[in-house]
């Protein structure tokens, strides 16, 4: 988290429109997987919002490695076609300025990533920029499949690539998935951990870019009426839910081996897990943040398969366009025992959190997109309403709406007025777009330009990846040992399986609508 600015609605404004000034220092970034679509989608995109807000330094250059066979200009090009796409899209014209500034500092470099001596070609690449430029601080980003992430760090230090001094620094970013399971995620951290210092590793959430994600901390910590209510006395329950309209798409190899579960719930949902329950960290210091994050996952119970549920789409219709079944996607079997949703209860066993449940779920080709954190409070005492025709107290939700949509909002009752006293539910609302200028980013932004300065607070550690990993183990496990037997078991466009309505049921709690953007009213009527 690079920024912390405190300001009222006005100032907000002008700060959103004026980003701080503040430069990150000169380096290179050297990025494995330049031709694929996370480079192109994300990365490229987010280096040039960052251009345009002035951060990055003179110096600064990148190296795009990859095995395809391109030229510096044909590798440009792609770039710059995929860019005016991009900027179309959001109905704007690519600033010129800003773009060339970025390409002129672009260099292609063809290489297998096995072999040896595309490193040592970086190498003297890299050696180049430092006489010319006197530039020696490097970022490497792994934009790889991960079954690279290993290999091309041991490749990297090897070729004495990943070596530091008082004047350059080497990082390593690397992406998801990190590991598979418990035992992949240890190992990774082993092989990875022979050649980087802990410091040097930056392993990328990117729900941690989101600012309202970020905004969750700030929600509970700058704000004196949130955190003292923040604890089992005064909170029934939490829901966690992360819906999306989009089916497998093209990536079904990729997720027939890894299924909802893993795809979504020890990283995504559980960043969003720890922001709303961890312990106040004692500063925004990385390692600060990290260790309450940590905490917070070992505290969790192992889940248990009698409090989950998972769910594959069958054919059905999304946001009005008829698809096909999961088992008839590109490289899916038609017998695919993998899980497009999933949901579950947990429990935290810590004295903030002990008896309150969480509930989480998320889930491919539901009925709508949105991604968002309930968090539910108790129950008023009723007695003073026996006499009146008020049947029940309407709960108070506090709703943190992550994406789309952003803001969040609280609902609680009122009198309706009249002679009667009667009781409606009522909610105060809070949308980003009402206060901030609209920020034109794709997310990855402050996680590069953090790397780049050596904040490490919105990266994963090796502990907290694994603690992850520990506390969703078991249900994995287990899962794998039973497969389900009643795939497919909701269909595409709909809130999901029913097993996880009764999931829910069997505790007298219903899960919100999805999608509905505000808390539903209840009337007396
Ligand atoms: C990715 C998952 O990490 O996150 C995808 O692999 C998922 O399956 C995506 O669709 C969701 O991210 P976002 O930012 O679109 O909510």
């Amino acid at each position: 988290m690079s920024t912390v600015t405190t300001s009222v609605p006005e100032v907000a404004t002008t700060a959103a429109r004026a980003p701080s000034s503040r430069q990150a220092p000169p380096a290179t970034l050297a990025i494995f997987g330049s031709a694929g679509d996370l480079t192109k989608r994300l990365v490229v995109p987010a280096l040039y919002n960052l251009v345009r807000a002035g951060r990055l330094a003179d110096g600064f250059s990148i190296i795009g490695v990859d095995i395809s066979d391109q030229t510096d200009e044909s590798w440009r090009n792609s770039l710059t076609e995929m860019m005016q796409a991009f900027v179309r899209a959001g109905a704007g014209a690519i600033d010129e300025q800003a773009w060339s500034w970025l390409t002129r500092r672009m260099r292609y470099l063809r290489g297998d990533f096995a072999q040896p001596e595309t490193y040592s070609r970086l190498a003297t690449i890299l050696e180049e920029r430092e006489r010319q430029n006197n530039v020696a601080n490097v970022l490497f980003y792994l934009a790889v499949a991960d079954r690279f992430f290993g290999p091309v760090i041991e490749q990297l230090g090897r070729a004495g690539l990943t070596r530091q001094s008082d004047h350059a620094w080497r990082r390593v970013i690397v992406e998801k998935p990190f590991g598979h399971d418990l035992a992949s995620a240890k190992a990774l951290n082993a092989q990875i951990l022979k050649v980087l210092s802990e410091d040097q590793i930056y392993r990328i959430d990117h729900f941690l870019g989101k600012e309202t994600v970020q905004n969750i901390l700030v929600l509970r910590f700058a704000n004196g009426i949130f955190e003292p209510l923040w604890s089992r006395e005064h909170i029934d329950h939490v829901q966690i839910t992360a819906a999306e309209t989009v089916g497998v798409e093209h990536r079904g190899r990729f997720y027939e081996r890894t299924g909802a579960l893993r795809d979504m719930v020890p990283n995504h949902l559980f960043q969003l897990l720890a922001m709303i329950a961890m312990e106040p960290p004692i500063s925004f210091d990385a390692d600060a943040v990290r260790a309450k994050k940590t905490e917070l996952f070992h505290a969790i119970h192992s889940i248990s398969p009698a409090n989950s549920v998972r769910g594959q789409y069958g054919a059905g219709v999304v946001l009005g366009r008829h698809v096909a079944d999961y088992r008839h996607e590109p490289d899916v079997a038609p017998d695919s025992k993998t899980e497009t949703y999933v949901a579950f209860k947990l429990g935290i066993d810590n004295w903030r959190w002990a008896g309150v449940p969480f509930y989480l779920r998320t889930g491919k080709y539901l009925s709508a997109r949105t991604t968002e954190i309930a968090v539910q409070f108790r129950q008023a005492p009723y007695a003073l309403f026996r006499g009146t025709s008020v049947e029940h107290l309407p709960a108070n939700i506090l709703r943190l709406r992550i994406q789309p949509d952003e803001g969040l909002s609280l609902s609680f009752s009122a009198k309706r007025p009249g002679e009667e006293i009667e009781i409606d539910g009522v909610e105060m609302n809070f949308a980003y777009r009402d206060y901030f200028a609209p920020l034109r980013t794709v997310g990855y932004e402050t996680l590069i330009y953090d790397c780049m300065i050596g904040d490490a607070t919105l990266f994963q550690r090796a502990d907290t990846v694994e603690a992850a990993w520990r506390a969703v183990q078991d249900l994995l496990d287990a899962w794998a040992r039973a497969p389900a037997g009643d795939f497919p078991n909701y269909a595409a466009g709909s809130a999901g399986p029913e097993a996880a309505d009764r999931l829910l049921a069997r505790d007298g709690r219903a899960w919100l609508p999805i999608g509905a953007g505000h808390p539903h009213r209840e009337r007396n009527e």
